[in-house]
């Protein structure tokens, strides 16, 4: 079957269905073969719980870069004891972080949107196509409503980068859907979504934002680009 007839078949099968609905039935079409990657934000929170209290088949790792918030290491050990999992952690090369580090410098992501791609790939990119292979579907926890770019997103899509089927289970769900959910459900969450922060990734590359702005304005909030770490190539 080619990858387009694959999708188009999977996402109208997956249009009745509620997110955890979706996900256990991508655990079944493909076993042992679908991964989620958690950056331990909320959208990623609630689909770790969708994943653990359903005792789906799917491997959760996360990227660890080494530039995180110690609040995010300190959630994803919380999350590990709460659901009787193992998220596996995945790190950046050594050697290519020491090159990286000589060429542009410890904070040398400030300097221009090239350095800062660099960095990207190889605290990020490079480990997550390590977790990648071999699999067949990458679960993440993109929504349409985060930024323009991704509302042109699909909830199924062929990764043409990684060359992997790509699942998006909360690609519909708007902020206070998901916030809802976490509350009722008492998921643990980040104690820095209390200070203001939506979107967090890495440490000097975050801030909190102010009311009315967009959820990714605290995101390499220096630069005016689409805000994409090359992660979701689009
Ligand atoms: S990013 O591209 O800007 O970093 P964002 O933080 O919005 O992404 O997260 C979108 C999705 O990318 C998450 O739901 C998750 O699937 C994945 N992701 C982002 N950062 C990480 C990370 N550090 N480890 C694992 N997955 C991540
Ligand atoms: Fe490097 Fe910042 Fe990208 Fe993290 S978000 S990998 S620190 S440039």
């Amino acid at each position: 079957m080619s990858q387009s007839l694959n999708t188009s078949d999977l996402e109208s099968r997956l249009e009745s269905l509620s997110a955890g609905e979706g996900l256990a039935l991508i655990a079944e079409l493909f076993p042992g073969k679908v991964v989620f990657s958690t950056s331990l934000g909320q959208e990623d929170q609630v689909i770790t719980q969708l994943i653990a209290t359903q005792n789906l088949p799917v491997q959760i790792f996360s990227l660890d870069t080494g530039r995180l918030f110690p609040e995010t290491l300190e959630l994803l050990a919380r999350t590990e004891s709460k659901y009787k999992t193992r998220i596996k952690v995945y790190y950046p090369e050594t050697s290519s972080v020491e090159k990286l580090v000589g060429e542009i410098g410890i904070n040398g992501f400030y300097e221009s949107v090239e350095n800062r791609k660099s960095c990207c790939y190889v605290r990020k990119v490079e480990p997550l196509k390590r977790a990648l292979a071999g699999n067949e579907v990458w679960i993440t926890g993109l929504r349409a409503e985060q930024s323009a770019n991704r509302g042109g997103m699909k909830r199924v899509e062929w990764d043409e980068a990684n060359q992997i089927l790509k699942y998006n289970p909360l690609l519909d769900w708007t902020f206070d859907q998901m916030i809802a959910y976490i509350n009722e459900h008492k998921i643990p969450y980040n104690p820095l979504h209390d200070q203001g922060f939506v979107s967090i990734g890495c440490a000097p590359c975050t801030r909190a934002i102010f009311p009315g702005e967009d959820a990714r304005a605290g995101r390499w909030w220096w630069e005016d680009s689409k805000k994409e770490c090359g992660l979701h190539a689009k």
